[in-house]
């Protein structure tokens, strides 16, 4: 089923080759926190290219719900004037953040440390994912959560009244979890102290410090130790949201494996915490090349030009790079399946728990597409087709996963015969223009009639 709505069903069928320029939305991440942060501040913070996806607005909504006050001006332009670090409002009714893990936990973070109560729902896929990861290193600034067995949505969270600040160290590689602890140290006293063993995106920390709070952080020998000073008082800031590089990730590899493609993708993030997919490519043998590289908001940015490569090889994908490409290994496992030989993938067991088991809906969705595939707890292979010759004419369960189903549409557009998901509604989630910039680089993806 789709997260709102009936599913849309959708087939990819072979296409002649991708052309053209693919103007890709806002990166999710940012727009996130764009919004939380903003309503963090006293003052307007505006933002231009936020990411209008269905994951974005519910936490725009959100945010309206705590008492900011968020305005649409249209075109990606929008305001969030803030009620301040600790101004948070109790809302009135139930949280509903969609499908968006980033989104509830976020949140969970911001309001932990506010004398407020909160109730926080999703969607049946949110529904399922573990929240204890955020709600237990909330307990020790003194907030209380209730939720389904298993630390499952729907939960009420009531927020320390006399929060203390926190070390904690992250024991999974997440930037959902290291976030939610820095925005609930926010309205802590004192230093929050926050440690990962393994950098993951660092947007949390780069925002704080554009917002005007006071962060450090240090490489030590347990790893990255980000210090943080409660009861800042924020400063509204004007924020460009950088175009999203886990959805250039789409028609990047829809060009590579597309005979004759050659497809520009420009203005594109290559934040080292964020860029692990294009490396890995590069090694594979991909035709990806970064043009009119420059310096956009204090990170890297290029153009991403990526033509049809048919001499691609599989790699082992070294385990230290996951955290920076974790979105990106169900796209990568296409592009796998018309490289020669085998492609690895360890260290991986955080895919197991995203808005799908993405090990899980992969592996069964590439095997039903004739393609040979083991996996393990935290791993997985992927054995390119001879010639790049991938049968397909399989219909595959996208389980309200949007990165699954943009997958299988990927491989759709290369295989020999057309791929079908189950539901493509949930790519609304974060890139509502899927469909319409596929189409314009020449890609044949329709929505099945009953
Ligand atoms: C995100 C962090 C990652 C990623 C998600 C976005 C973020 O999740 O998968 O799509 O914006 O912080 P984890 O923190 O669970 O790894």
């Amino acid at each position: 089923m789709s997260s709102h709505g009936a599913p849309i069903p959708m087939t990819s069928r072979a296409c002649g080759p991708l052309k053209g320029e693919a103007q890709v939305p806002g990166d999710k991440s940012i727009s996130h926190r764009s919004l939380i942060l903003g309503a963090m501040c006293i003052g307007e913070t505006t933002i231009t290219g936020l990411l209008e996806g269905q994951d974005v607005l519910d936490t725009a909504r959100a945010m309206r719900a705590f008492g900011a006050e968020v305005t649409d001006h249209g075109g990606g332009r929008w305001s969030v004037i803030g009620v301040g670090v600790g101004g948070f409002a109790e809302p009135d009714g139930v949280i509903d953040c969609g499908n968006s893990g980033t989104g509830v936990r976020l949140i969970m973070g911001a309001m932990a440390t506010s004398p407020i109560a909160a109730t926080f729902s999703g969607d049946a896929s949110l529904n399922g994912r573990p929240m204890a990861r955020v709600t237990d290193p909330l307990a020790l600034f003194g907030t209380q959560a209730v939720g389904r067995t298993g630390g499952r949505l729907p939960m009420t969270v009531v927020g320390a009244a006399d929060p203390v600040p926190v070390r904690y160290t992250v024991p999974v590689p997440s930037a959902q979890v290291k976030s939610a602890v820095l925005l609930a140290g926010l309205n802590a006293p004192g230093q929050t102290v926050v440690i990962e063993a393994e950098a993951t995106r660092d947007h949390t920390e780069r925002m704080l410090a554009g917002f005007g709070a006071e962060i450090s952080v240090v490489e030590t020998a347990e790893g990255r130790e980000i210090k943080l000073t409660g009861q800042p008082e924020l400063q509204a800031q004007h924020i460009d949201v950088p175009r999203d590089p886990s959805s250039a990730a789409f028609p990047v590899c829809a060009a590579l494996i597309v005979p004759g493609s050659d497809v520009l993708v420009p203005g594109i993030g290559l934040n080292p915490t964020r860029a692990g997919l294009f490396t890995t490519l590069r090694e594979m043998g991909a035709d990806l090349t970064y043009e009119n590289e420059r310096e956009e908001g204090g990170e890297p940015v290029a153009d991403l030009r990526a033509r049809f490569s048919p001499d691609m090889k599989g790699i082992e994908v070294p385990p230290a790079r996951a955290a920076s490409m974790i979105d990106e290994y169900p796209v990568l496992s296409v592009v796998a399946a018309f490289a020669a030989g085998q492609t690895v993938m360890r260290g991986v067991k955080e895919l197991r728990v995203k808005e799908s088991d993405r090990i899980d809906a992969m592996a069964t969705g590439l095997r039903a597409n004739g393609i040979t595939v083991e996996d393990g707890p935290d791993w997985w292979t992927v054995t390119g087709a001879v010639h790049g010759n991938v049968a397909g004419g399989a219909v595959c369960a996208s389980h309200l996963d949007h990165r699954i189903a943009m997958s299988f549409l990927i491989l759709g557009m290369a295989a020999n015969a057309p791929v079908s998901v189950d539901d493509g509604g949930p790519i609304a989630t974060s890139f509502p223009i899927f469909e319409p910039l596929m189409a314009k680089l020449g890609a044949q993806v329709s929505r099945d009639t009953a």
